[in-house]
């Protein structure tokens, strides 16, 4: 009966699927006899296309390739393995053995590097030690995705000191609150974090209604949040209840408060201090019982200095505060998110991309992430569509991500760009970023989106002109 430490290494071999390739026919059978005897399921093959074709296809996770292939240039063959699938595994055989060929195999990538006549006992000793690396590769891989699972808190993923901190706070303020302010710059997951918090507060088995403050015109947001009685404003047909009724007993999270007017946050005053709503047309007093969780990207403190926030509602929603941080202050998250959305869009395309490539990761991690952990999402997203091999590398990577220069300055690519010019090319990219939500775009901006429609309109009418006068010229 095999024992199962016998099962356990048989496993990683023949997963491992060695490629021997070859020119000579007669080594090939002879090395496949012995590999085969060893344990493994070899594929041998005198062709590097193929050799190639089987790594990329996932088939074989090891080629042992003779560095003295004819039509073939060794190093230039094991740059293409690493760029095909960087978790390759390769082991040079060379008649012509010199220390400085291995060394420079080696720092291509390759395993081993073996002389021939190949050595039967250093061969096995080869083999093993890959199937050994790929085995402790494989069960890595599984601890990573179990402290991910670990690592989550009500789908927010985070093992930052900064990120811990806010699931304590949020945990410890779940069971208490009546109002929480959650403040922090866009795509950063305060809409998570409001979701963990009504999951984990005592109120969870009952309803959490979610009301964008920025999408709607003052009106209608306030028929959203309040309900209207029939005749109320043209087109009320009918009586109905507003969110506030509707998660009676609930939560209700106001998301964007800071873009609420002054005469909305009066009536949310009204809410906060004394928990009574009115329909709209309607005189009657309704008392309701809600957690209230609002959330802002916007420095509510200042909004206040300038008169566009009250400040009687801004320390009624602020006496707890939750900041939820920028992804530049927990870079130590950006692998494991990585990691998460990557699982995410797998799962989502059917696909089974293993990884990012070490440069690619290089790449995101001195990116300065203006929108994010949605843009890190969104960039994932993408690479999962547009990656072909088993890893995602740099040129699946957005265009403004790919040409960036590593270190994060710019210097390479200044050029003397009138004021006018810096704002119009970085409109447009925060707005590739944001997928051209103009609402978002313009959060990122840090402007209003009536000044984001002044300038895309300004910057349009611009290249009309200068397309024109272009045309006159030619
Ligand atoms: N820590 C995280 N773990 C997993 N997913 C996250 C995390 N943070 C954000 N996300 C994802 O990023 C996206 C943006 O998150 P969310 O909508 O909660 O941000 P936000 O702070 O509310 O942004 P905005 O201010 O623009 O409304 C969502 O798809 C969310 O699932
Ligand atoms: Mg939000």
């Amino acid at each position: 009966m095999a024992s199962s430490k016998t099962v356990e290494i048989a496993a990683p071999k023949r997963a491992l699927t060695p490629c021997i390739l070859d020119e000579d026919p007669a080594q090939l059978e002879v090395l496949s006899a012995v590999i085969t005897e060893m344990g493994y399921e070899p594929i041998p093959t005198s062709d590097p296309a193929e050799a190639l074709q089987l790594v990329k296809r996932g088939r074989c996770r090891l080629v042992l390739v003779d560095m003295h292939t004819p039509g073939m240039d060794g190093y230039e063959f094991l740059d293409q393995l690493s760029r095909s699938d960087p978790g390759v595994h390769v082991i040079v055989m060379t008649g012509e053995y010199t220390l400085e060929s291995a060394l420079e195999a080696i720092r291509r990538g390759a395993a081993d590097f073996l002389p021939k006549p190949i050595d039967q006992v250093r061969l096995r000793k080869a083999l093993d030690d890959v199937a050994a690396l790929y085995d402790q590769r494989r069960r890595v891989k599984a601890l990573e995705e179990q402290l991910l699972k670990d690592l989550e808190f009500h789908g927010i993923v985070g093992k930052s000191p900064v990120m811990l901190e806010v699931f304590d706070f949020a945990r410890k303020v779940a069971r208490h609150y009546t109002n929480v302010l959650l403040v922090g710059p866009t795509g950063t997951g305060k809409e998570l974090v409001a979701r963990a918090i009504h999951q984990i507060s005592p109120v969870s088995q009952q309803k959490l209604a979610v009301c964008n403050c920025s999408a709607m015109v003052d009106t209608l947001l306030e028929s959203q949040l309040f309900g209207h009685v029939r005749g109320a404003f043209t087109g009320a047909t009918d009586t109905r209840p507003g969110l506030f009724e509707y998660a009676n007993g609930g939560t209700v999270f106001l998301d964007e408060v800071g873009e609420t007017s002054l005469a909305m946050q009066a009536k949310l005053l009204r809410v906060i201090q004394n928990r009574e709503i009115q329909r709209v047309g309607s005189p009657e007093v309704r008392q309701i019982n809600v957690r209230l969780i609002a959330a802002t990207n916007r420095d509510l403190r200042a909004e206040v200095l300038t008169g566009h926030f009250r400040e009687d509602l801004f320390y009624r929603l602020s006496s707890i505060q939750i900041r939820v941080p920028s992804l530049t202050e927990r870079l130590e998250d950006i692998p494991l998110l990585m990691q998460f959305f990557l699982k995410k869009y797998n799962a989502a395309y059917g696909k089974n991309i293993s990884g990012l490539t070490r440069r690619a990761q290089t790449v995101l991690l001195q990116h300065p992430w203006p929108g994010n952990v949605r843009e890190l999402e969104n960039v994932i997203s993408s690479a999962c569509i547009t990656a072909t091999g088993d890893f995602i590398d740099i040129g699946d990577l957005p265009e403004q991500l790919q040409h960036r220069n590593p270190g994060g300055a710019e210097g390479d690519d200044w050029r003397p760009l009138s004021l006018d010019e810096v704002r119009k090319v970085h409109i447009q990219r925060v707005l590739e970023m944001c997928q051209d939500n103009r609402l978002r775009a313009a959060q990122v901006l840090g402007i209003g989106r009536t000044s984001l429609y002044r300038y895309l309109k300004r910057d349009k009418m611009a290249s009309r002109s200068k397309a024109r006068s272009g045309g006159a010229a030619a």
